[in-house]
């Protein structure tokens, strides 16, 4: 079959305001390039003209500036779920009202919401490819995501084939599928190499209604340079792992390894690796980022399991020149997979996240900033922690240079509940929850991990708690926060 070669601009006049689109990406990596600041300029003029034009928006997690970025700043999207880290997104979801309704959905469950047809229909997939073959094969790019399940579900697909990719990406693509239930059976993933589906995504050819041509590098930045904080956080958790190995809790061969994004997580990888107890070890993790290939190159890495390689350009060149060697380390997967908690919690994956706040019985905010204004979603942090063989969460003990506790009497949104974590990291130490009471982890969290600056306050609460079960004092219970927005500093905090 014979493509029509269009431009992106001819692709957005495809779009009809109303329709939803399953867009490629998770994180920058993998998401389209061109085709939706065509589609911004597009709601721009329609605007002009007094139309209405606003789209609803599925993809994997968040995505580039040329995507999440131009769009909202073109007051383009209507909805737009599961995740986000774009400034201009946040302020859209988080305005009053709302212009634009965001869902904030764990990561391997967006696929199979879209499966059960709980999101409604698919007009258009818009994906990111490296090849297309002449019967419908898509090589996907540095990402899987929700790729799979948007290009099966719509009506209609276009498709940005992005030469700057190299074809050499065959065979890092791990697509497998889940039926739905009642006839789901089990992922035969037993360990974080396995593969188990095809190397890529075939669709009906005649679905293909475009093909734009891009050579556009992932919109990935380098990490700021690692801070004293966050190189002791990640020291922390990697002496606890060594220490939990040396005690057999851990076994000798070690297990896979799951870690968030941003800074911390690659002072934690960083730390990880360079620690001579802890032996090579596998990732089955939703992103790998530059450390990971750096920790593959040195041999500390066995071989990384995700749906993402949210590498640097210099990176990813890394890994072009050298395929056969990365082929054989890195394995991309559909999130549902390489989030999946059936997965984790079969091979025991040790999950470490990063925390907006902790409160003193254990619950943890990764989402939400003073109770109300989303900072980026969940993202994959449910999947992996309350599967996980070990759940860990890091921050640093405090925020905006102290005037923000990251350990706080309650937290002002829950995401991840006492039940499911059971390790918190910051750059004091390492309270270990495992199998202690609520009053327990209270005291241990203020004498271990809160700043020296907020102890006398977080006792001060216990002190304010009558008798229970738990830390609490229903009165009090957010007089941290409190303080914040009244004072702009939580030390204000008062329990008399
Ligand atoms: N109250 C208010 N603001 C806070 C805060 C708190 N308790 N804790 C952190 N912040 C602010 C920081 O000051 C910083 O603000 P800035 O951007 O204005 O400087 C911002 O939040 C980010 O914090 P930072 O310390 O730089 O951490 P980070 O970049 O590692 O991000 C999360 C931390 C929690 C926001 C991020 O890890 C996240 O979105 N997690 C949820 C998704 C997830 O876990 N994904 C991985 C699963 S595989």
């Amino acid at each position: 079959m014979s493509y029509n070669y269009i431009t992106a601009d001819e692709a957005a006049a495809l779009i009809q305001n109303g329709q939803q689109i399953a867009f490629s990406g998770f994180t920058p990596a993998g998401a389209t390039k061109a085709i939706p600041g065509a589609i911004a300029r597009k709601a721009e003029a329609e605007h002009a003209a007094g139309r209405p034009f606003k789209i609803n928006i599925v993809t994997g997690a968040s995505t580039g500036d040329s995507c999440d970025g131009v769009l909202s700043r073109a007051q383009a999207i209507n909805y737009r779920a599961p995740y986000q880290s774009n400034a201009d997104l946040r302020a859209g979801a988080n305005s009053n009202p709302n212009t634009i309704n965001f869902t904030d959905l764990h990561l391997s469950m967006t696929p199979q919401y879209m499966n059960y047809g709980f999101m409604g229909k698919f007009d258009w997939a818009i994906v990111e490819a490296a090849d297309v073959s002449d019967n419908g094969e898509i090589l996907l790019t540095t990402s899987v995501g929700i790729a799979p399940t948007g290009l099966k579900l719509a009506e209609k697909i276009i498709l940005e084939l992005n030469e700057y990719h190299s074809k050499e990406l065959r065979g890092f693509h791990d697509i497998y599928e889940t039926a739905n239930p009642p006839y789901r059976r089990e992922i035969p993933i037993y360990s974080a190499s396995d593969r188990v589906g095809a190397e890529v995504v075939k669709v009906d050819p005649k679905k293909i209604v475009g093909i734009v041509r891009t050579n556009k590098a992932d919109e990935v930045k380098p990490f700021k340079p690692s801070d004293p904080i966050t190189d002791k956080i990640g020291q922390n958790v990697a002496d606890f792992l060594a220490a939990e190995m040396k005690a057999g809790r851990i076994p000798p061969e070690f297990l896979p390894i799951q870690s968030g994004v941003g800074n911390i997580a690659n002072a934690v990888l960083g730390a990880l690796g360079s620690n001579p107890e802890i032996p090579a070890f596998s990732m089955y993790s939703e992103v790998l980022q530059d450390s990971v290939v750096e920790l593959i190159e040195k041999g500390r890495i066995k071989h990384g399991s995700a749906t993402s390689l949210t590498v640097t350009p210099e990176k990813i060149q890394e890994i072009y020149s050298n395929p056969k060697f990365f082929r054989e380390r890195l394995t991309l997967r559909p999130q549902e997979i390489s989030n999946s908690p059936e997965v984790a919690r079969r091979i025991g994956v040790i999950s470490i996240n990063t925390a907006i706040e902790v409160d003193l019985s254990g619950n943890v905010n990764s989402a939400h900033i003073m109770g109300k204004n989303l900072m980026n979603g969940i993202g994959g942090s449910g999947d992996f922690t309350r599967a996980a063989y070990l759940s860990i969460y890091t921050c640093p003990s405090v925020a905006k240079g102290g005037l923000i506790s990251a350990i706080v009497p309650n937290v002002s949104h829950c995401d991840h509940t006492e039940h499911s974590v059971n390790i918190i990291v910051t750059e004091n130490g390492v309270a270990d929850f495992r199998c202690k009471t609520p009053m327990q982890r209270a005291q241990l969290l203020i004498d271990v991990c809160a700043n020296d600056e907020y102890k006398e306050l977080l006792r001060d609460f216990i002190k304010a708690v009558s008798c229970g079960h738990t830390p609490q004092t229903l009165a009090k219970a957010y007089a941290f926060h409190e303080a914040f927005v009244r004072e702009k500093d939580m030390r204000k905090a008062k329990f008399d």
